[in-house]
């Protein structure tokens, strides 16, 4: 059986200023993945199936029909690129990462599907040419994606990302303990990157300060990572929520998550990807770890999960 696979991920300082050419840092999460399963079709239908039962979506890939979905496109670039003939085989896809919750999921999928694909046709695809295919699929159906999310989840390691320079992966020099939660609300990241930008263009001076400051966080961020200092980290995190918020992607449901995790122990927190919704991510300790996840369900989130990265 050929299996394949592509973890979530989670931008932990950043976002939004990232696709104005400042730097960002992202990091995978290992334990919530995209899982392919690749099996030929018997009897033989001439065409790729893909069943992605958690979307609820059953598609039929050839090379002549127009591609108007992304595990569609994603299919075909890859037969395109290696010159396959289309192998004649179904491939499912599971995940367990919440979709449009800022996660990563869909980039997820999609590489999990890539990667199945190239191992049915016994092609060997390197990490730069799936993540081009991811990139250029996120493109087509997310707006102006500033490509932070494939990369990461392509290469699963943490990353500091400058858009269209080659990512830098670096190591956390100690375990960095995350408390991640859902506001249960899915928000569209397109929305509110083009809300940004609408920001921009009507007050671009006070904006590019806003977006100059999240820059300097996120350098002074690699450092504290690389050098361990936790205290540091979570106070540039509080730091750069509330950039964020300026920005206008936080909400009322993100802010009462974040205060609560601050409240009951946190070294800090911050909302995680497009905002207005999805995830934010408290930075813990094994000591308090548990009590920030007591506060954040109390305090609204629908759900609520501890990683380590780094580790
Ligand atoms: O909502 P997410 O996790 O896909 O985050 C996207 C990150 C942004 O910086 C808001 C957009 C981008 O393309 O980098």
């Amino acid at each position: 059986m050929i299996q394949a696979s592509a973890p979530a991920k989670v931008i932990l300082f950043g976002e939004h200023a990232v696709v104005y050419g400042k730097p960002a840092i992202a990091v995978p999460i290992s334990s919530l993945r995209a899982v392919a399963t690749v099996d030929p079709n018997v009897p033989p239908l001439g065409y790729i199936r893909v069943i992605a039962e958690d979307i609820g979506q059953a598609l039929s890939i050839t090379m002549a029909d127009d591609v108007d979905n992304a595990l569609s496109l994603a299919a075909r670039k890859v037969i395109e690129l290696t010159g396959s003939p289309l192998p004649d085989v179904t491939i499912s896809l599971r995940s367990s990462i919440p979709i449009a919750g800022g996660l990563g999921s869909g980039a997820a999928v999609t590489t999990a599907l890539v990667r199945a694909l190239a191992a049915a046709i016994n092609a060997h695809l390197e990490n730069a040419a799936i993540n081009q295919i991811v990139f250029e699929v996120e493109k087509l159906f997310h707006g102006t994606p500033s490509g932070i999310d494939n990369t990461v989840i392509v290469y699963e390691q943490p990353i500091y990302f400058v858009r269209g320079q080659i990512m830098q992966p670096f190591l956390p020099s100690a375990p960095v303990h995350l408390v991640i939660a859902d506001t249960g609300i899915t928000a569209s990241t397109k929305v509110s990157v083009g809300d940004v930008r609408t920001l921009f263009e009507r007050n671009p001076e006070r904006t590019q300060v806003i977006l100059d400051d999240i820059g300097d966080i996120v350098d002074k961020a690699r450092h504290a990572l690389e050098n361990g200092s936790s205290q540091q980290l979570g106070s540039l995190m509080v730091q750069n929520h509330e950039l964020l918020r300026q920005l206008t992607v936080s909400s009322p449901e993100l802010d009462r998550l974040v205060e609560a995790a601050i409240g009951s122990g946190a070294l800090g927190a911050k909302l995680s990807g497009g905002g207005r919704g999805g995830n934010m991510i408290a930075l813990v300790t094994p000591e308090t770890r548990s009590q920030v996840m007591a506060a954040l369900r109390n305090a609204g989130a629908t759900n609520a999960f501890a990683t380590t990265v780094g580790s």
